[in-house]
């Protein structure tokens, strides 16, 4: 069954599509992003393999930068303005942030969809219904059925127990709200992709999975023998679980199948995959850090202004942004994450460019995390 969310962000994007098309061809024409990725902190009290988020969230100095309550309300506000319609919160563990359930009851109000992405660590039988209100779809992590792998991999004793029992509790208490489980695909659950699937979707509960992304600039960090690795046990593997996955409905088989099946070129050779799709970000979305910085993706960070020196607008338009953009155009960074490529690869097909030449891309305003 086709969720009411769904039709709702699909009703809301066709309607965005003209705005889409001609601010990506026409550089004066204020792109109006659909989606707005905010990560609240980068305070995390997971500690996991692949992630390296949670050290940044320990620089006591970085902890005073983050954006105060009403910086973060006033970014709603300028998002809404502007046309952003979903707001996606994740983190670090955006559950830790002072006073975001609140800040996002009101977004939620003002009429934004909201999404969050957590560990499920810090969601009991206390906070659950207030969880249920404040966000359309929550997606909790799991990558594994396995109790002990799974707090291996998170770093965090009885993760596993928890995030389960947020799944069922946030199930239970559904309010036509969207649970999912999404899964970080690595050398350590290759074969329980299907397993995972399976399980869940018998308790109606969707499933994603993203290949484990190496990508120090956002502290995505993997070494890279870890990840050759990966890549090299993974191929028969990875055919089964395309030709098995169960999705929830038609319209996620139609959006996602793409983005699963050419996953696997991007896991054996990420830069191969560079020209599977017109990048829309910074148009489609933008991307703000719990400080407040712009960019067009997480991946990508690229400096585009900050929220505390000027308006999202003026940010969007600002040369540096349409720099940007055109950069971003011939981009030589690419992607396989859930927040991003799926769209992209749609938005693509629909421009029927999914097989773009692409350029030297070389962002002169790139800002790796590691080097604040
Ligand atoms: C950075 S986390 C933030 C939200 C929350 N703390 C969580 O873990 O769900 C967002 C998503 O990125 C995933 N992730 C973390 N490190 C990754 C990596 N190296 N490659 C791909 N995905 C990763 C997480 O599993 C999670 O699904
Ligand atoms: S993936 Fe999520 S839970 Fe794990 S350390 Fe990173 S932010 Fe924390
Ligand atoms: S292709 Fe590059 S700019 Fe586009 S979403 Fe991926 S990392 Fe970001």
């Amino acid at each position: 069954m086709i969720s009411r969310i769904e039709i709702k962000i699909l009703f809301a994007l066709a309607f965005r599509y003209f705005n889409l098309l001609s601010s990506y061809y026409i550089d004066k024409i204020l792109p109006k992003p659909f989606e707005l990725h905010f990560e609240a902190t980068y305070r995390c009290n997971c500690r996991c393999v692949f992630c390296k988020r949670w050290k940044e969230g320990l620089k006591e100095n970085l902890r005073k930068k983050e954006l105060k309550y009403n910086e973060i309300k006033e970014l709603i506000n300028q998002a809404y303005d502007i046309g952003v319609r979903i707001l996606s919160l994740s983190g670090g563990e955006p559950l830790m942030k002072e006073g975001i359930l609140s800040l996002m009851e009101y977004a939620k109000n003002k009429g934004l969809i909201t999404s969050v992405n957590t560990n499920g660590t810090l969601i009991n039988k206390e906070n659950v219904s207030k969880i249920i209100d404040c966000f359309d779809i929550i997606i909790v992590s799991i990558d594994s059925l396995n109790g002990d792998k799974q707090d291996a991999i998170r770093g965090f004793k009885d993760s596993f127990k928890k995030a389960l029992n947020s799944v069922f509790l946030l199930k239970k208490n559904s309010k036509n709200n969207f649970i999912g489980v999404s899964t970080v695909l690595n050398g350590e659950n290759i074969n329980e992709i299907l397993e995972i699937n399976a399980f869940f979707m018998k308790k109606g509960i969707p499933t994603f999975f993203q290949p484990i992304h190496n990508n120090p600039a956002n502290l995505f960090n993997v070494s890279k023998k870890e990840y050759l690795d990966f890549g090299l046990r993974l191929e028969e593997e990875y055919k089964k679980i395309i030709k098995n996955y169960i999705y929830p409905n038609r319209l996620i088989k139609y959006l996602y199948k793409d983005y699963y099946r050419k996953g696997l070129d991007f896991i054996m050779n990420p830069m191969s995959t560079i020209n599977q799709f017109v990048c829309f970000a910074g148009l489609y979305s933008l991307f703000v850090d719990p400080y407040g910085d712009v960019f067009p993706c997480d991946i990508c960070r690229c400096w585009m202004g900050n929220i505390r020196e000027k308006s999202l607008r003026e940010i969007l338009m600002s040369r540096r942004s349409l720099h940007i953009k055109r950069q971003i155009k011939n981009r030589k960074c690419n992607c396989w994450l859930l927040c991003s490529a799926p769209v992209f690869i749609n938005l693509s097909k629909v421009l029927n460019k999914n097989n773009l030449r692409s350029n030297k891309f070389v962002c002169p305003h790139s800002k790796s995390m590691e080097n604040r």
